[in-house]
Protein backbone atom coordinates (compact mmCIF):
# COMPACT_ATOMS: atom_id res chain seq x y z
CA UNK A 1 0.00 0.00 0.00
CA UNK A 2 1.08 3.42 -1.19
CA UNK A 3 1.52 5.62 1.89
CA UNK A 4 0.88 9.27 0.70
CA UNK A 5 3.36 11.96 3.17
CA UNK A 6 1.54 14.45 4.97
CA UNK A 7 2.34 17.77 6.13
CA UNK A 8 2.67 18.24 9.99
CA UNK A 9 1.33 21.84 11.49
CA UNK A 10 4.89 22.92 11.51
CA UNK A 11 5.39 22.07 7.81
CA UNK A 12 7.90 19.18 8.45
CA UNK A 13 6.70 15.79 6.23
CA UNK A 14 5.26 13.68 8.70
CA UNK A 15 4.99 9.55 7.17
CA UNK A 16 1.73 7.97 7.68
CA UNK A 17 2.46 4.57 9.01
CA UNK A 18 1.46 1.72 7.09
CA UNK A 19 -1.15 -0.34 9.01
CA UNK A 20 -3.10 -3.24 7.82
CA UNK A 21 -6.50 -2.04 9.40
CA UNK A 22 -6.06 1.76 7.88
CA UNK A 23 -8.58 1.20 5.37
CA UNK A 24 -12.01 3.26 6.15
CA UNK A 25 -14.60 0.77 7.15
CA UNK A 26 -17.04 2.76 4.59
CA UNK A 27 -14.63 3.14 1.85
CA UNK A 28 -12.44 0.44 1.64
CA UNK A 29 -12.73 -0.63 -2.31
CA UNK A 30 -12.76 3.39 -3.33
CA UNK A 31 -9.84 4.22 -0.86
CA UNK A 32 -7.47 1.15 -1.98
CA UNK A 33 -8.36 1.27 -6.13
CA UNK A 34 -6.49 4.16 -5.34
CA UNK A 35 -3.16 2.70 -4.02
CA UNK A 36 -3.07 5.06 -1.19
CA UNK A 37 -4.82 6.64 1.61
CA UNK A 38 -3.85 9.80 2.83
CA UNK A 39 -4.66 10.52 6.81
CA UNK A 40 -4.98 14.52 8.08
CA UNK A 41 -3.21 15.71 11.14
CA UNK A 42 -5.16 15.20 14.43
CA UNK A 43 -8.36 14.51 11.46
CA UNK A 44 -10.86 16.03 10.43
CA UNK A 45 -14.45 16.19 11.94
CA UNK A 46 -18.00 17.26 10.21
CA UNK A 47 -21.27 16.66 11.22
CA UNK A 48 -24.46 17.66 9.00
CA UNK A 49 -27.50 18.89 10.85
CA UNK A 50 -31.07 20.33 10.03
CA UNK A 51 -34.47 19.43 9.81
CA UNK A 52 -36.24 16.27 8.43
CA UNK A 53 -35.91 15.49 5.26
CA UNK A 54 -33.52 17.98 4.41
CA UNK A 55 -31.03 15.94 1.81
CA UNK A 56 -28.28 15.60 5.36
CA UNK A 57 -28.10 11.95 4.28
CA UNK A 58 -27.55 12.43 0.71
CA UNK A 59 -24.79 15.38 1.24
CA UNK A 60 -23.40 13.48 3.86
CA UNK A 61 -23.04 9.91 1.85
CA UNK A 62 -21.95 12.33 -1.53
CA UNK A 63 -19.07 14.26 0.89
CA UNK A 64 -17.89 10.68 1.61
CA UNK A 65 -17.56 9.50 -1.33
CA UNK A 66 -15.73 12.51 -2.85
CA UNK A 67 -13.26 12.10 0.00
CA UNK A 68 -13.17 8.36 -0.62
CA UNK A 69 -12.63 9.33 -4.71
CA UNK A 70 -9.82 11.48 -3.26
CA UNK A 71 -8.08 8.43 -1.74
CA UNK A 72 -8.61 10.05 1.85
CA UNK A 73 -9.73 8.32 4.68
CA UNK A 74 -13.15 8.56 5.58
CA UNK A 75 -15.63 7.48 7.61
CA UNK A 76 -19.30 8.16 7.36
CA UNK A 77 -22.04 7.57 10.29
CA UNK A 78 -25.22 8.76 11.73
CA UNK A 79 -26.50 9.86 15.08
CA UNK A 80 -28.66 8.47 16.63
CA UNK A 81 -26.60 4.74 15.65
CA UNK A 82 -23.38 4.10 13.97
CA UNK A 83 -23.00 1.60 17.20
CA UNK A 84 -24.75 -1.81 17.67
CA UNK A 85 -25.94 0.03 20.81
CA UNK A 86 -26.38 3.65 19.05
CA UNK A 87 -29.09 1.80 16.22
CA UNK A 88 -30.99 -0.03 19.06
CA UNK A 89 -31.98 3.34 20.68
CA UNK A 90 -32.06 4.52 17.13
CA UNK A 91 -35.20 2.08 16.55
CA UNK A 92 -36.62 2.68 20.29
CA UNK A 93 -36.65 6.74 19.92
CA UNK A 94 -37.98 6.88 16.44
CA UNK A 95 -40.66 4.72 17.14
CA UNK A 96 -41.52 4.83 20.96
CA UNK A 97 -44.22 7.15 21.57
CA UNK A 98 -44.61 7.51 25.66
CA UNK A 99 -41.26 8.64 26.26
CA UNK A 100 -40.79 11.33 28.15
CA UNK A 101 -38.45 14.49 27.27
CA UNK A 102 -35.92 13.71 29.56
CA UNK A 103 -35.29 10.03 28.83
CA UNK A 104 -35.38 10.38 25.36
CA UNK A 105 -32.14 13.34 25.75
CA UNK A 106 -30.88 10.93 27.96
CA UNK A 107 -31.12 7.77 24.76
CA UNK A 108 -29.90 10.28 22.05
CA UNK A 109 -27.15 11.02 24.82
CA UNK A 110 -26.25 7.54 25.84
CA UNK A 111 -26.10 6.78 21.77
CA UNK A 112 -23.48 10.18 21.70
CA UNK A 113 -21.08 8.75 24.40
CA UNK A 114 -20.97 5.03 22.67
CA UNK A 115 -20.06 6.71 19.35
CA UNK A 116 -17.54 8.93 20.62
CA UNK A 117 -15.71 6.20 22.57
CA UNK A 118 -15.88 3.88 20.09
CA UNK A 119 -15.93 5.55 16.83
CA UNK A 120 -14.76 8.80 16.61
CA UNK A 121 -12.39 9.33 18.93
CA UNK A 122 -10.26 6.29 17.36
CA UNK A 123 -10.53 7.69 13.83
CA UNK A 124 -10.24 11.00 14.54
CA UNK A 125 -6.78 10.17 16.13
CA UNK A 126 -5.92 7.95 13.73
CA UNK A 127 -6.15 10.93 11.28
CA UNK A 128 -9.28 10.17 9.68
CA UNK A 129 -12.18 12.39 8.26
CA UNK A 130 -15.46 11.82 10.25
CA UNK A 131 -18.52 12.45 9.23
CA UNK A 132 -21.83 12.98 11.62
CA UNK A 133 -25.21 12.89 10.31
CA UNK A 134 -26.60 14.72 13.38
CA UNK A 135 -24.63 15.27 17.04
CA UNK A 136 -25.10 17.60 20.01
CA UNK A 137 -27.01 20.39 17.78
CA UNK A 138 -29.60 18.06 16.96
CA UNK A 139 -30.51 18.11 20.75
CA UNK A 140 -29.99 21.33 21.40
CA UNK A 141 -32.75 22.38 18.39
CA UNK A 142 -35.10 18.90 19.08
CA UNK A 143 -35.60 18.19 22.78
CA UNK A 144 -33.99 21.88 23.58
CA UNK A 145 -35.79 24.93 21.12
CA UNK A 146 -38.47 22.04 20.18
CA UNK A 147 -39.50 20.57 23.42
CA UNK A 148 -38.19 23.31 25.44
CA UNK A 149 -35.90 21.24 27.74
CA UNK A 150 -33.25 23.70 29.18
CA UNK A 151 -30.59 23.93 27.47
CA UNK A 152 -27.81 24.80 29.72
CA UNK A 153 -28.90 21.52 30.93
CA UNK A 154 -28.84 19.92 27.83
CA UNK A 155 -25.20 21.57 27.06
CA UNK A 156 -24.23 19.90 30.35
CA UNK A 157 -25.25 16.57 29.02
CA UNK A 158 -23.75 16.92 25.53
CA UNK A 159 -20.59 17.79 27.55
CA UNK A 160 -20.58 14.63 29.71
CA UNK A 161 -21.65 12.47 26.25
CA UNK A 162 -18.98 13.86 24.11
CA UNK A 163 -16.09 14.49 26.72
CA UNK A 164 -16.21 18.25 25.03
CA UNK A 165 -14.96 17.30 21.25
CA UNK A 166 -16.64 19.59 18.94
CA UNK A 167 -16.94 19.15 15.22
CA UNK A 168 -14.13 21.24 13.29
CA UNK A 169 -17.01 22.18 10.47
CA UNK A 170 -20.93 21.89 11.03
CA UNK A 171 -23.12 22.13 7.99
CA UNK A 172 -26.74 23.30 8.67
CA UNK A 173 -28.85 22.38 5.47
CA UNK A 174 -31.40 25.30 6.18
CA UNK A 175 -35.06 25.33 4.78
CA UNK A 176 -38.57 26.03 5.26
CA UNK A 177 -40.30 23.55 7.70
CA UNK A 178 -43.28 23.66 5.18
CA UNK A 179 -40.88 22.49 2.09
CA UNK A 180 -39.07 20.34 4.13
CA UNK A 181 -42.25 18.37 5.14
CA UNK A 182 -43.41 18.54 1.51
CA UNK A 183 -40.37 16.79 0.00
CA UNK A 184 -40.79 13.71 2.29
CA UNK A 185 -44.18 13.99 1.25
CA UNK A 186 -45.96 13.79 4.54
CA UNK A 187 -47.55 17.53 3.88
CA UNK A 188 -50.10 18.66 0.60
CA UNK A 189 -53.16 19.82 1.80
CA UNK A 190 -52.26 17.65 5.26
CA UNK A 191 -51.61 21.15 7.84
CA UNK A 192 -55.43 20.95 8.54
CA UNK A 193 -57.04 24.15 9.72
CA UNK A 194 -56.00 25.33 12.99
CA UNK A 195 -54.78 21.42 14.03
CA UNK A 196 -51.50 22.14 12.55
CA UNK A 197 -50.31 18.36 12.44
CA UNK A 198 -48.91 16.87 9.28
CA UNK A 199 -50.73 13.65 8.18
CA UNK A 200 -48.60 10.68 7.45
CA UNK A 201 -48.90 9.80 3.28
CA UNK A 202 -50.93 6.63 2.36
CA UNK A 203 -49.74 3.49 3.18
CA UNK A 204 -46.59 5.05 5.71
CA UNK A 205 -46.28 3.50 8.81
CA UNK A 206 -46.35 5.33 11.98
CA UNK A 207 -43.67 3.36 13.59
CA UNK A 208 -40.02 5.30 13.19
CA UNK A 209 -41.58 8.38 12.18
CA UNK A 210 -42.14 9.58 15.80
CA UNK A 211 -40.32 13.13 14.53
CA UNK A 212 -41.84 13.84 11.15
CA UNK A 213 -45.23 13.42 12.79
CA UNK A 214 -44.66 16.40 15.50
CA UNK A 215 -46.53 19.32 14.12
CA UNK A 216 -45.32 21.80 12.00
CA UNK A 217 -44.66 24.17 14.90
CA UNK A 218 -42.62 21.99 16.34
CA UNK A 219 -40.25 21.76 13.35
CA UNK A 220 -40.66 25.77 13.10
CA UNK A 221 -38.56 26.07 16.84
CA UNK A 222 -36.23 23.31 15.73
CA UNK A 223 -35.49 25.29 12.87
CA UNK A 224 -35.28 28.35 14.74
CA UNK A 225 -32.96 26.31 17.29
CA UNK A 226 -30.71 26.18 14.93
CA UNK A 227 -30.87 29.39 12.98
CA UNK A 228 -29.61 31.02 16.68
CA UNK A 229 -27.09 28.07 17.21
CA UNK A 230 -25.70 28.71 13.41
CA UNK A 231 -25.13 32.55 14.54
CA UNK A 232 -23.05 31.25 17.42
CA UNK A 233 -19.45 30.60 15.86
CA UNK A 234 -17.19 29.69 12.78
CA UNK A 235 -17.52 25.93 12.55
CA UNK A 236 -21.07 26.40 11.27
CA UNK A 237 -22.33 26.44 7.56
CA UNK A 238 -25.32 27.71 6.61
CA UNK A 239 -26.29 26.57 2.67
CA UNK A 240 -29.76 26.62 1.04
CA UNK A 241 -31.68 22.74 1.09
CA UNK A 242 -33.57 24.29 -1.45
CA UNK A 243 -31.31 24.02 -4.26
CA UNK A 244 -30.26 21.42 -6.66
CA UNK A 245 -28.63 18.49 -4.95
CA UNK A 246 -25.17 19.41 -6.81
CA UNK A 247 -25.43 22.89 -5.84
CA UNK A 248 -25.26 22.18 -1.90
CA UNK A 249 -22.62 19.69 -2.86
CA UNK A 250 -20.66 22.59 -4.18
CA UNK A 251 -21.33 24.94 -1.69
CA UNK A 252 -20.21 22.38 1.27
CA UNK A 253 -17.02 21.46 -0.62
CA UNK A 254 -16.14 24.91 -0.79
CA UNK A 255 -15.94 25.21 2.99
CA UNK A 256 -14.40 21.55 3.17
CA UNK A 257 -11.46 21.70 0.54
CA UNK A 258 -9.78 24.59 2.69
CA UNK A 259 -9.72 22.29 5.90
CA UNK A 260 -7.97 19.73 4.09
CA UNK A 261 -5.18 22.19 3.09
CA UNK A 262 -4.91 23.30 6.45
CA UNK A 263 -4.67 19.76 7.34
CA UNK A 264 -1.89 19.07 5.34
CA UNK A 265 -3.85 17.80 1.28
CA UNK A 266 -2.01 18.53 -1.26
CA UNK A 267 -4.44 21.63 -2.96
CA UNK A 268 -3.00 20.39 -6.65
CA UNK A 269 -4.16 16.74 -6.13
CA UNK A 270 -7.44 17.85 -4.56
CA UNK A 271 -7.60 20.68 -7.95
CA UNK A 272 -6.43 17.97 -9.91
CA UNK A 273 -9.14 15.66 -8.66
CA UNK A 274 -11.88 18.01 -8.51
CA UNK A 275 -11.25 19.01 -12.07
CA UNK A 276 -12.21 15.24 -12.83
CA UNK A 277 -15.15 14.47 -10.72
CA UNK A 278 -17.48 17.71 -12.21
CA UNK A 279 -15.93 16.54 -15.33
CA UNK A 280 -18.17 13.69 -14.69
CA UNK A 281 -21.05 15.66 -13.85
CA UNK A 282 -20.96 14.69 -10.22
P1 LIG B 1 -32.82 11.04 11.18
O1 LIG B 1 -31.39 10.74 11.44
O2 LIG B 1 -33.41 10.13 10.17
O3 LIG B 1 -33.07 12.47 10.94
O4 LIG B 1 -33.63 10.61 12.51
C1 LIG B 1 -33.24 10.96 13.74
C2 LIG B 1 -34.38 11.66 14.43
O5 LIG B 1 -34.03 11.86 15.79
C3 LIG B 1 -34.70 13.01 13.84
O6 LIG B 1 -36.08 13.18 13.75
C4 LIG B 1 -34.15 14.00 14.86
C5 LIG B 1 -34.15 13.22 16.14
N1 LIG B 1 -33.06 13.59 17.05
C6 LIG B 1 -33.35 14.31 18.18
O7 LIG B 1 -34.51 14.66 18.41
N2 LIG B 1 -32.34 14.62 19.03
C7 LIG B 1 -31.04 14.22 18.81
O8 LIG B 1 -30.14 14.52 19.62
C8 LIG B 1 -30.77 13.45 17.62
C9 LIG B 1 -29.36 13.00 17.34
C10 LIG B 1 -31.80 13.16 16.77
Amino acid sequence: MQVIELKSRNNRPRKASAQPDLIPVDHDAAASAKGGITRLENGLFITFEGGEGAGKTTQASRLADRLADLGIEVHNTREPGGTQLGEQIRTWVKRESDISTVAETLLFAAARAQLVSTVLKPKLSRGSVVIVDRFIDSTVAYQGYGRGMNIGQIETINQIATGGIVPDLTVFLNAEPEAILDRIQITGSLFNGSADTPRLRKGDSEDGRRFEREPISFHKKVREGYRQLSREGQRWSVIRADQAPHRVADAIWKRVRPLLVERGVDAELLTRKQGVQSGTGS
